[in-house]
């Protein structure tokens, strides 16, 4: 039986941090045993809100491929590739264009939040309208029946979904199937003060932080506000020490919770046990990432590899989409 496909990307403004390890990637790794797996760097994407300022895209989109290799997603049980290296997304993002109606994207609600709250760069552009519009390309393309995504991205899906309807309707063919959203139970961290972990609040821990960082940024966390000596009773739950600890500590989060609550364990040994199994995990991929961030070369010929492989396919749905439309010849 043909395995389901799977795809999922993420744009390259940043280096992936344990939000986005355990929220996403660690998933990625676990799903490319069981599906057609194609995950992918979205640096056109990252064009949509950052076109004037690319010095660091290139750097970007290779620290990016690295993380997804030091987390585990390998190049031979799933396709790892570059946006802007499988043309056919550009003419599938034309294409669906010529067919989306604006309302659709002017009502998109990412689009209206980017718009109020982006005040430091001009995003009043036809690129950035279209972002939905090219997010639909990288999924129809290879005509995935699961998208793993988090809840900020539902209504892209959406728009995808209704994108494909809308095509196989108007040209009479059922060319693209209508991608379904893939959600897991995966393991929510906070950031180091206690909101949600995001590079804009500055409260992450990232693959690429030197141990030395991590172990800082831990012991700069948040914790109990009410708790101010050692002796005094804690509140785990409004902790996010505690909440790293559910995640890294699975075997000892009961006996820290009862600890807490009855004043037995202080704020910096809770720390330090932390710090510990925070390290045994990260240490490891840090080190494995700038092994293969020294070794650029090879980085970049798994890149084009991956993406030849993606535009064979690529190539094979857009004779399909070519056909549909009666274009070319
Ligand atoms: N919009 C996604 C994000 O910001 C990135 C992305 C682009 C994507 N194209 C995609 C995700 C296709 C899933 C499928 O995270
Ligand atoms: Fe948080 Fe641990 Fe301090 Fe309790 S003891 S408040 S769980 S850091």
């Amino acid at each position: 039986m043909d395995k389901k496909i799977v795809l999922s990307g993420s744009r390259p403004t940043g280096n992936i941090h344990l939000g986005n390890y355990f929220g996403a990637v660690s998933n990625w790794v676990k799903l490319q045993e069981e599906y057609d797996c194609n995950f992918f760097i979205a640096d056109w994407h990252a064009l949509t809100t950052g076109y004037a300022d690319t010095a660091d895209l290139r750097k970007n989109s290779l620290s990016l491929a690295a993380d997804y290799l030091a987390s585990g997603l390998d190049p031979k049980k799933c396709t790892i590739f570059l946006q802007s290296l499988v043309k056919q997304h550009s003419e599938l993002f034309l294409l669906l264009s010529m067919n989306t109606p604006l309302a659709w994207l002017e009502r998109c609600p990412t689009y209206k939040d980017q718009l109020a709250n982006i005040k430091d760069r001009d995003i009043t552009t036809y690129g950035f309208l279209g972002y939905p519009a090219l997010m639909a390309a990288d999924i129809l393309m290879y005509k995935a029946d699961y998208v793993p995504v988090g809840e900020d991205q539902v209504p892209h899906l959406e728009l995808a979904r209704e994108m494909s309807r809308r095509f196989n309707f108007i040209y009479g063919r059922e060319v693209f199937p209508e991608p379904a959203p893939l959600f897991t139970k995966s393991k929510v961290l906070p950031g180091t003060d206690g909101r949600k972990m995001s590079k804009s609040y500055g409260n992450t821990i990232s693959l690429s932080d030197t141990p030395d960082d991590v172990l800082k940024k831990i012991r700069g966390m948040v914790t109990d506000p009410a708790r101010i000596r050692k002796d005094d009773p804690g509140h785990p739950e409004v902790c996010s020490v505690y909440a790293f600890h559910k995640v890294f500590s699975e075997d000892k989060v009961d006996d820290i919770c009862a600890q807490c609550k009855k004043g037995e364990i202080g704020c910096v040994a809770c720390k330090k046990m932390l710090s510990e199994r925070v390290a045994e995990f990260q240490t490891p991929i840090y080190e494995k990432r700038l092994e293969i961030l020294s070794h650029e070369d090879t980085l970049i010929d798994i890149i084009k590899e991956g993406s030849a492989k993606a535009a064979v396919r690529a190539e094979k749905t857009m004779e399909d989409v070519r056909s549909a439309i009666k274009i070319g010849f």
